[in-house]
């Protein structure tokens, strides 16, 4: 039974979606904890939110921002920072906050992107972004902890009448502009934290787009419609097996094999061996 009021750590929580997810988590009833790398950016963050000052490239000081914490919702990102920013915040902020959090449990939310894995488009070979993004969805998979990953659109590209959700699977649209589906802010926020509460967001990776029509406001029956990923998979169900973990930089299969250790029993999946020791092959990279 999912418990309904946690603490919910943001990550990126000043960012344009950060911020929303900050108002909609406490309006949900949970407790905040903002991690925010500058104290003159928290002063725009409700009162109710703890601020706790990190940078999630300093793994060493992330301690406190994951102490006692239920939960975590990522939507930090570095945006115009090149392939050293996608690698160092975009990946190594997931890698850190789940390597501070190390045996202890905390349900995950994390915002990636629509076109993830398209790793031959301008924009990826560009900033690696995506690639960087994927990598980071699959520490998350390799972690055993309860997460949803949610991959939106483009930001507030809505027409006037586009609320209705619609929650795909297999990151088919790879146009690489807003033809690929757009979002509003505010739905981003509402679904990542809401998954938090779900037992139908479990393992579930999705794009999230809006079309016309009116919002939705029963998330359950959106995500209850959804694949999970397979036990043990590192990419997503449907997902094109684009990425071989064998074609890993070295020091990513070393992370991955890192969180993999964390796995506490507790985590329902027991100690793992080693994902490149395993035999890898039918869909996508699998840990099991
Ligand atoms: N725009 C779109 O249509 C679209 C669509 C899909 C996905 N995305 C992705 O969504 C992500 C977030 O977008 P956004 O518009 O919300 O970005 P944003 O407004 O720039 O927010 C990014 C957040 O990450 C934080 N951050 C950056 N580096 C950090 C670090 N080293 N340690 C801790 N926090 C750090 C920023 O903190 P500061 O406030 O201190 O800078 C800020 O809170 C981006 O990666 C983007 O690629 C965008």
């Amino acid at each position: 039974m999912t418990v309904s009021r946690k603490t919910v750590l943001v990550v990126g929580a000043t960012g344009s979606i950060g911020r929303l997810v900050v108002e909609e988590a406490i309006g949900q009833g949970h407790t905040v904890r903002a991690l925010v790398r500058t104290p003159d950016k928290a002063r725009q963050l409700p009162s109710e939110a703890q601020v706790v000052i990190g940078d999630v490239t300093q793994p060493g000081k992330l301690a406190g921002a994951v102490d006692g914490i239920d939960a975590v919702v990522f939507t930090h990102g570095s945006d115009n920072a090149g392939k050293v920013g996608a690698e160092s915040v975009d990946y190594g902020g997931v890698r850190n906050v789940l390597s501070a959090l190390g045996t202890r449990t905390a349900r995950i939310a994390l915002m990636t992107s629509i076109g993830v894995t398209n790793r031959t488009g301008k924009y990826n070979r560009t900033t690696e972004a995506h690639d960087w993004k994927r990598r980071s969805e699959r520490l998350v998979r390799a972690s055993g902890l309860a997460y949803t990953i949610v991959r939106p659109g483009w930001f507030d590209y809505n027409g006037p009448d586009q609320h209705r959700l619609v929650l795909l699977q297999g990151d088919t649209r790879k146009a690489g502009d807003s033809s690929d589906g757009v979002i509003a802010r505010c739905q981003i926020a509402g679904i990542l934290v809401s998954s938090l509460i779900s037992d139908h967001s479990l393992r579930k990776t999705f794009e999230l787009v809006a079309v016309n029509g009116l919002a939705q406001e029963n998330f359950d029956a959106l995500f209850a419609a959804l694949d999970e990923d397979p036990q043990g998979a590192l990419d997503g169900v449907h997902d094109t097996a684009n990425m071989p973990l064998n074609d890993e930089p070295k020091r990513v299969r070393e992370d991955l094999n890192a969180m993999t250790r964390l796995r506490p029993p507790e985590r329902g999946v027991g100690r793992e061996r080693p994902p490149d020791e395993r035999n890898l092959g039918g869909q996508g990279d699998k840990l099991v």
